[in-house]
């Protein structure tokens, strides 16, 4: 695995490396003694949001100071969810302004759809807290950058929710791939044939219900009418909140070989293709097919997704293959086994029969997170690694929706002169929010 130094140390390198060599290191003060309580809240109250919650409370010492959300409906059941659970009352916000004020709080976990991350957790790094922030870490290649320089420049833990870095099974995995006994890895292999990804059905906009902001749930993003398919869950098909199943999946399978490749920069070239082929009926703008490849010098990876669909390869509708000389090892969280390559008539090595795993990665990435706030070392995922899944995955949708084959200059931080997808690497923020600048 890269490490910081690694990643930021060659020029040829994400340029990013340049404009953070010269920032604070890692290191500045944990708010909490090794013996003390963390004190936790969590902003954007949904699924994702609540089980992270969980996993770090259910934890020795933490004590949940603080809960966020713009639906009041969502706020009131996560409150009456951690009362339940331990029998703590947490300050309720609206306003994540606020809860940042509060003094007592040492680390926020971030929740929220993926158009918010960046501005949360940059705002949360400068009120000393520190980050747990879900995945894609952002929803745009330059949020991500700005996230990195953030958790450096103030010397914050940020964990991003890739949780695959935290679980034995994944470790194990990469080792194996490491080890050197597939042979050489021609290409690696991403697939996502999942029975979600196409949206919900398509319905009229409405009028916001007198629970939600959403105002302040739009954010940054461009103002688009009230629409509850738009909304809560599904905001990830539509391009102003999400990447569809590319980032949104995506980060989680890419992170597996850019870690086991040891990939610390730009591929050599990008090239998608896709559309929405089966559901144009619904609530969707991201792609419901697509393929990505990227381009190494030596190998290649590609990325496939079929939105709607349980059949898939390898006998998984989900997961990855790596593919050597001597054999394939298919993996996805279930578990992983070996299919041997013929040469010349014969098996190169063994077949290993599926190795189940019933691990799930979430509690041992809040565990890892907790154990950094109180170390101050780096967590599992760092912003480095969240920075480089969500840039491969926002590659491959930025030449699906160019329609253009990318090369990233790592010089000009752009793909040189290709002004379509220019245009899609930074965001623009709706005023009064602005994109920070660091
Ligand atoms: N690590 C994983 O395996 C995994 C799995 C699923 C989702 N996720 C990620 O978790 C995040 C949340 O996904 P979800 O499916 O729970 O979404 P969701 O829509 O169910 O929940 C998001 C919540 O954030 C709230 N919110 C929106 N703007 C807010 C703001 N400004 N302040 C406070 N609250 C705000 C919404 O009201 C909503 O309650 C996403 O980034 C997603 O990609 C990660």
């Amino acid at each position: 695995m890269p490490t910081r130094r690694q990643f930021l140390g060659d020029s040829s390198r994400l340029a990013l490396a340049a404009s953070i060599g010269t920032l604070l290191p890692l290191g500045a003060q944990s708010r909490t003694a090794p013996s003390d309580k963390v004190r936790i809240a969590l902003v954007g109250c949904g699924g994702m949001g609540m089980g992270d919650l969980e996993n770090h409370l259910k934890q020795p010492g933490v004590v949940c100071a603080g809960l966020c959300d713009v639906d009041q409906k969502r706020l009131e059941s996560a409150a009456a969810r951690v009362e339940k659970m331990n029998g703590q009352k947490p300050t309720l916000y609206k306003d994540f302004r606020k809860l940042l004020e509060n003094k007592d709080i040492d680390a926020v976990i971030i929740g929220t759809p993926d158009h918010w991350h960046c501005l949360i957790m940059v705002m949360a790094c400068q009120a000393g807290k520190d980050v747990y922030v879900e995945k894609p870490m952002a929803n745009s290649i330059a949020e991500c950058e700005v996230m990195v320089k953030a958790a450096r420049r103030y010397g914050r833990v940020v964990q991003v929710g890739q949780q695959q870095r935290s679980g034995k099974n994944w470790q194990e995995i990469v080792a194996f791939v490491q080890s050197g006994k597939l042979g050489k890895i021609r290409q690696v292999r991403l697939f996502g044939h999942f029975d979600y990804g196409m949206g919900a059905p398509r319905i009229e906009n409405s009028t916001p219900p007198s629970e939600l902001d959403y105002e302040l749930w739009l954010g940054p993003a461009p103002f688009s009418p009230y629409n509850a398919n738009r909304l809560h869950g599904v905001w990830r098909h539509q391009w102003h909140y999400g990447g569809g199943l590319l980032s949104d999946w995506g980060v989680h399978l890419l992170d597996i070989p850019l870690w086991a490749m040891k990939v610390e920069g730009a591929p050599q070239w990008v090239n998608a293709a896709g559309g929405i082929f089966v559901y144009p009926e619904r609530q969707i703008e991201t792609a419901d097919t697509l393929n990505v490849s990227y381009a190494f010098e030596d190998w290649t990876l590609t990325w496939e997704h079929i939105g709607g669909s349980q059949t898939g390869l390898y006998n998984r509708n989900y997961g990855m293959a790596f593919i050597g000389a001597n054999g394939t090892l298919v993996a996805n969280r279930e578990g992983w086994e070996l299919l041997p390559v013929m040469r010349d008539n014969k098996y190169i090595m063994e077949a290993l029969p599926p190795q189940k795993s019933a691990e799930s990665n979430h509690e041992a990435h809040a565990i890892n997170f907790l154990e950094c706030i109180k170390s101050r070392k780096d967590p599992a995922c760092t912003v480095e690694m969240g920075y480089l899944a969500a840039f491969y995955a926002h590659m491959g949708n930025i030449s699906y929706r160019s329609g253009t084959r990318l090369k990233w200059d790592a010089s000009r931080q752009n793909f040189g002169e290709n002004k379509a997808a220019n245009a899609l690497i930074t965001p623009e923020y709706r005023a009064p929010w602005e994109l920070p600048k660091l």
